[in-house]
């Protein structure tokens, strides 16, 4: 069979970069399937020169699974975006201009330079985030994911399995306190409140595990928060490694895809407060809550 797709390894198991396809043009399901089987294999793909604007990035989502609608952020009512399946990635206000330095949206979204998975605070979080860059700044901003079936891979035996059947509980709220944010309103808390996760999965499809870890983990259930807290850091700084990091400096027209499942990631910084930063991301919800996953 000839492939649709051409790939371009980063390194042999973590991150590719994919071409030979124009993702304006309607998705056939063989295509589909490559990019699935591509994302099982490399976590995450670049895609460089995709022209894409909401209606046709949004077409790209739904051609490889169900979109998330929910807008997880404070404030939504101040939404730049009307198509609620684009999550807006940006330092821009709903009229466009740049969010004042002491804007409330502007600390909230700070918190996306903790390293983290999407949705891992939503029952059913997030599989597979495709960002597409629309403006970017002149220097930073560049976006690193991290491997976590590697990182997974290269704890010791001892180790596995004191994590295997931990469950982890996930909230915006315990991420956005990690930067001292804890100014939310009694509605937010509530939508805010924490969900459990295990923090070890098993991906069906590829047969492998992967550590769940995320910045929104504020505890591990049934055990004390300060012993909770000092295994996930100690196991976030493993699994951040620069080892098992790809750091993507973006261009205009880039789309990243990063499977939630296996992969953490984070912005890094740039001058928000002078330059644009417009991304766009499209999310594809989960089947099921971690918890529900075979044994
Ligand atoms: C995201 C995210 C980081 C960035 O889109 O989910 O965390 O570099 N983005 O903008
Ligand atoms: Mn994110």
């Amino acid at each position: 069979m000839t492939s649709l797709l051409t790939i371009r390894p980063v390194t042999p198991g973590f991150a590719a970069e994919a071409s030979g396809v124009d993702l304006r043009q309607p998705v056939p399901p063989a295509l589909a399937a490559e990019i699935d089987a591509a994302m099982d294999r490399y976590g995450t793909l670049v895609f460089r020169d995709q022209a894409l604007d909401d209606p046709t990035q949004r077409a790209f989502g739904e051609a490889l699974g169900t979109i998330e609608t929910s807008r997880a952020t404070v404030d939504v009512e101040q939404a730049r975006l009307a198509d609620k399946t684009i999550n807006d990635i940006s330092n821009l206000a709903a009229d466009g201009t740049i969010l004042a330095a002491d804007a409330r949206r502007r600390m909230f979204n700070l918190g996306n330079q903790l390293w983290h998975s999407d949705s891992s605070f939503k029952a059913v979080p997030a599989k597979y985030s495709m960002l597409h860059a629309r403006v970017i700044p002149p220097r930073g901003g560049a976006t690193e994911v991290a491997d976590m079936r590697a990182a997974w891979d290269a704890l010791d035996a001892e180790m596995q399995e004191k994590l295997r059947d931990l469950v982890c509980e996930h909230s915006l709220l315990f991420s956005r306190a990690m930067l001292g944010f804890t100014e939310f309103t009694e509605a937010e808390r509530a939508t805010f409140a924490p969900v459990r996760q295990r923090l070890v999965r098993f991906i069906p499809s590829t047969g492998r595990r992967s550590l769940y870890l995320s910045a929104h983990i504020g505890r591990i259930v049934g055990w004390p928060v300060p012993e909770a807290l000092a295994l996930i850091r100690d196991l976030m700084e493993h699994a951040t490694e620069r080892r098992f990091v790809y750091s993507h400096k973006w261009r205009v027209n880039d789309l990243l895809i990063w499977d939630n499942r296996t992969t953490m990631h984070r912005g890094r910084p740039y001058d928000d407060k002078r330059y644009p930063r417009d991304m766009r991301r499209v999310t594809l919800t989960d089947v099921a809550s971690t918890l529900q996953q075979a044994a």
